[in-house]
């Protein structure tokens, strides 16, 4: 046994759990919440649920290249980007019950701080080398481009739009200099190779290291695809990677002449975690260094299967370079879960988002944590589709768990006002089922220690199921009249079925456990106490009124779902297939130069009577106020564009228009699909600003 395999047969004191830190920069999908989130707070869940000492890690991954494009795009700052999507994806998790003991972001000062000195660290030890090598450069924008900001041709597929650093038609990883025709995506011009100086991690340093921890110590207990994963990375041979990047959105490189300079994002992010730990002890008063820094600790890192190479080959790399830190004990890394078929993409809209799911189903958190905890692609990719979610609401949770709770409260209500009945004499069946319930705890926890989630669920079902069998065979309505005695004993029995049914249900379903524990008038108990469940529910226990623990979901409410989704897969389709107009014969300068363009505002906005299309706009030119009319409608109130500062068209000839008469014509870009918008400078200029 290597010393990483010894490790792993001790008992462990606490348990650090992290789960991959969502982007900043749009909301979470059921995708994310499959892969990563549902899991491992059922996994959180039921360790708290032992008792064990455990802190469960978020936060928003609020760097790199694609938060600074999309800022660009929309013209605001990237904090703007970060702020917006940080509050809201921190919402929906709370919403849907993601039990985190902290959600930070890699924004924060403690953040920046912890990650800078991590950096310094191994920087000082001379654990970084330092290599100068030649990259794009934008000559127009005075700056090095990340291969995000380089498009051109693939040199595999011919698509005009590559990045570089992956061709999105054809799904190869490129690096920028592989690109025919590398365009800059800031300015559009042909970016030139120019030296820079960066800092790299020698990952073949730790290439002994790597083999021993994990080809050797964790082949059997670490899933198949993540050590495939793994050992195909270090069979390739390992090579010095990158560190940094030339960027001004990110933890500034803190050496000397590294200005301009930011660590690279998967440098920093999973540093997030630690920083994350470090502002949980702060805020709550606790020590949070052997969450990181002791041999018992263990720490299980939740991610998508992308992330594999970032949690298992570098973060562990750098955090065993830094040499304080513990390895993780497991990486539970999930497939993929495609939508109705299809791979679901945040760019083409193709997800269900979590913020909308919570508005559109309030109250039924659950019954999406069921489902994806019952489809999660654990071991293979899987597929999302709403007639899956509808049949699994309906007869699982509705038919088999519902039912079993449902007629058991109500026929204890019915027969014994609500008090729990005791036991006589019991039959051979009944101690079997006893004995049953009794090992559900442990049949459950070996497969959530195993990182099989599904299974697990499947055992939890199990137990609903035993419960609806015990009850149909022994037919309590029917001989309450004859033998009222036998009827005691049996919803007793079947109480303690829904008594341990409260409390292992918990980590899956904890909207439910709760309704459940209120229900039968119980504390939230640990998860051990589910062995003996009948101490928990005394004879003469006065429980709740029982409601009902899930609604069926109807065929409207699904088939409106996927109304949605086909028409975002018609417009796509549309997006898709529109071509650009064809250009129009070239002109000569002296031709442009007689539109004379200006800037103006608008100041005025109103309907012109009796039309659909018409605005009456009365502009602010700098040299007069005068009116426009404009067909736009359809697509803007007039309310909602006063003091828009637009293009005009100003010497234009006027023209009467409905009776008005119309001097000049705004500028409006149209899409394929006839859709309008304004063409608007990028800030404010004064009003009668020439556009040449
Ligand atoms: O793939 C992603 O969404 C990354 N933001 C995950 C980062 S995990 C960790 F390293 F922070
Ligand atoms: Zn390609």
């Amino acid at each position: 046994m290597n010393e990483f395999a010894q490790q792993k047969s001790k008992e462990f004191k606490r348990y650090t759990v992290t789960s991959a830190l969502p982007y900043a920069n749009g909301p979470v999908h059921i995708g994310h919440l499959a892969g990563v989130y549902v899991p491992a707070d059922i996994y959180a869940r039921y360790l708290r649920s032992k008792g064990r000492d455990i802190i469960f890690i978020g936060g928003s991954d609020e760097h790199g290249v694609p938060i600074t494009i999309k800022a660009r795009m929309e013209n605001v700052t990237p904090q703007d980007i970060v702020d917006k999507y940080h509050y809201m994806i921190k919402e929906s998790f709370e919403k849907f019950g993601i039990s985190f003991d902290v959600y930070s972001r890699t924004s924060a000062a403690i953040h920046h701080e912890t990650a800078s000195a991590f950096f310094k660290k191994l920087f000082d030890e001379g654990k970084l080398l330092e290599k100068e090598s030649e990259q794009f450069y934008d000559e127009v924008n005075n700056q090095f481009l990340a291969d995000r900001y380089i498009t051109g041709t693939c040199p595999h597929c011919s698509y005009e739009k590559a990045y570089g650093d992956q061709c999105e038609s054809c799904g190869t990883s490129l690096s920028a200099t592989d690109l025919i025709k590398p365009k800059s995506v800031l300015s559009g011009n042909k970016p030139v190779m120019k030296k820079t100086k960066h800092w790299y991690l020698p990952l073949q340093d730790y290439e002994p290291m790597l083999r021993k921890w994990i080809l050797e110590g964790h082949k059997n207990d670490w899933k198949s695809n993540v050590y495939g994963q793994c050992k195909s990375w270090i069979d390739q041979g390992l090579q010095p990677r990158a560190v940094t990047r030339d960027l001004d959105w990110g933890v500034k490189v803190p050496v000397d002449g590294a200005e301009g300079k930011v660590l690279y994002v998967w440098f920093d992010a999973p540093i997030g975690y630690i920083s994350a730990t470090r502002e949980w002890g702060k805020e709550n008063n606790r020590e949070w260094e052997s969450y990181w820094k002791s041999n018992d600790s263990k720490l299980v890192h939740f991610i998508g299967k992308d992330n594999i190479v970032f949690h298992c080959i570098i973060f562990p790399s750098m955090l065993y370079a830094e040499g304080s830190y513990i390895l993780p004990e497991n990486v539970p890394a999930n497939e993929f879960l495609n939508l109705e078929g299809d791979k679901i993409s945040t760019s083409r809209n193709w997800a269900v988002w979590l913020h909308e799911y919570l508005e559109e189903f309030p109250g039924q958190q659950d019954v999406l944590r069921y489902v994806l905890c019952a489809a999660a692609p654990e071991t293979k990719d899987n597929d999302f589709t709403w007639k899956d979610f509808q049949a699994r609401n309906n007869s699982e949770l509705l038919a088999i768990y519902g039912n079993f709770v449902n007629r058991t409260l109500v026929l204890t209500h019915k027969y014994f006002e609500g008090k729990v009945p005791g036991r006589g004499q019991l039959t051979e069946n009944d101690n079997a089922v006893i004995e049953q319930i009794a090992r559900y705890p442990q049949i459950i926890a070996n497969s959530l220690e195993s990182y099989r989630f599904r299974e697990a669920l499947g055992e939890l079902m199990n137990l609903a199921r035993l419960g609806n069998k015990y009850l149909t065979e022994n037919e309590p309505w029917k001989i309450f009249k004859t033998d009222p005695e036998r009827v005691k004993t049996i919803m007793n029995v079947s109480l303690q079925i829904c008594t341990s049914l409260a409390i292992l249900s918990e980590p899956f379903l904890p909207f439910t456990a709760e309704k459940l524990t209120n229900m039968l008038a119980i504390d939230c108990m640990k998860w051990d106490k589910a062995e003996t469940a009948e101490n928990i529910l005394k004879e003469g226990h006065v429980m709740n009124q029982p409601g009902f623990l899930f609604t069926k979901i109807e065929d409207e409410t699904i088939q409106h779902q996927i109304d949605k989704l086909v028409n975002t897969r018609k417009s796509n389709e549309d997006n898709e297939n529109s071509k650009a107009e064809p250009f129009k014969e070239d002109i000569g300068f002296d031709d442009f130069v007689k539109l004379d363009l200006r800037i103006a505002t608008i100041i005025e906005a109103e309907k012109v009577a009796k039309t659909k299309k018409l605005l009456k706009l009365t502009l602010d030119t700098g040299n007069d106020k005068r009116t426009v009319v404009s067909g736009i409608a359809e697509f803007y109130q007039p309310e909602e564009i006063k003091g828009r500062q637009v293009v005009l068209l100003a010497n234009l000839q006027p023209k009467v228009i409905k009776g008005i008469e119309s001097h000049g014509m705004i500028l409006m870009a149209s899409n394929s699909n006839g859709e309008l918008a304004f063409v608007q400078p990028d800030k404010v200029i004064n009003n009668g600003g020439l556009i040449s």
